[in-house]
């Protein structure tokens, strides 16, 4: 059966780099379906809200609920997460007992113009979905450094081949990932 990636991109701005590299998966394997799944309109997170859950947020963990497994594509903020990121993910993880994300295979894939390829906030991000209980694929890394000589800004597309094959690369791997995790419930 078709597998369905959800992907997640930690950068609301329009002509985000990790945007264009989450799209450029859609491009790398025609066996597989990708959805996005917006984070822009989750409310701040507020346990209060949780008395009558936004429309935005039970629409967001449908759409997680819906899929066999995630890729987040984010950049780095400060050496860390980004604030937006960091607020989706703490509505996935709610109510603790029956939260969308847990045990969901989940990628991480990250972009910067510098060159650490947002080593920093991947391991924040590691971090936090450990503690919900997520799937985080193991001892794969896909980070992408000085991301703007790799894409045509005005295209908004990855041209360059070798990142290219790097993600391909990356994303079978993940695939396999999803197609064993269940095992390990
Ligand atoms: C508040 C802020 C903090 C940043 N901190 C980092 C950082 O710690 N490491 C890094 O590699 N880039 C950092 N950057 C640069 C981002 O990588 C760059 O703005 C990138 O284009 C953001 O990703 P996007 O293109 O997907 O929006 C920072 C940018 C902003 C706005």
């Amino acid at each position: 059966m078709t597998k369905t990636i959800g992907l997640i991109c930690g950068s609301l701005r329009k002509n985000s780099y990790n945007r264009i590299i989450a799209q450029s998966l859609t491009e790398l394997d025609d066996s597989l379906q990708f959805r996005w799944i917006e984070i822009n309109d989750l409310p701040l997170f507020n346990e209060d809200l949780e008395v009558s859950v936004p429309e935005a947020v039970s629409s967001y963990k449908s759409a997680i609920q819906d899929v066999d497994g995630i890729i987040i594509v984010s950049p780095e903020y400060n050496s860390g997460i980004p604030g937006v990121l960091k607020n989706a993910l703490d509505w996935a993880s709610r109510p603790r007992e029956s939260a969308v994300l847990s045990r969901k295979p989940v990628g991480l894939i990250g972009a910067t113009p510098g060159g650490l390829g947002t080593a920093f906030a991947q391991l924040q991000i590691k971090q936090v979905l450990e503690a919900m209980q997520v799937h985080v694929l193991p001892f794969q890394k896909a980070l992408i450094s000085q991301v703007h000589k790799k894409i045509d800004s005005d295209q908004k597309v990855l041209t360059d081949e070798q990142t290219k094959r790097y993600l391909q690369q990356y994303l079978h791997q993940f695939i396999h990932w999803v197609d064993h995790t269940p095992a390990l419930d």
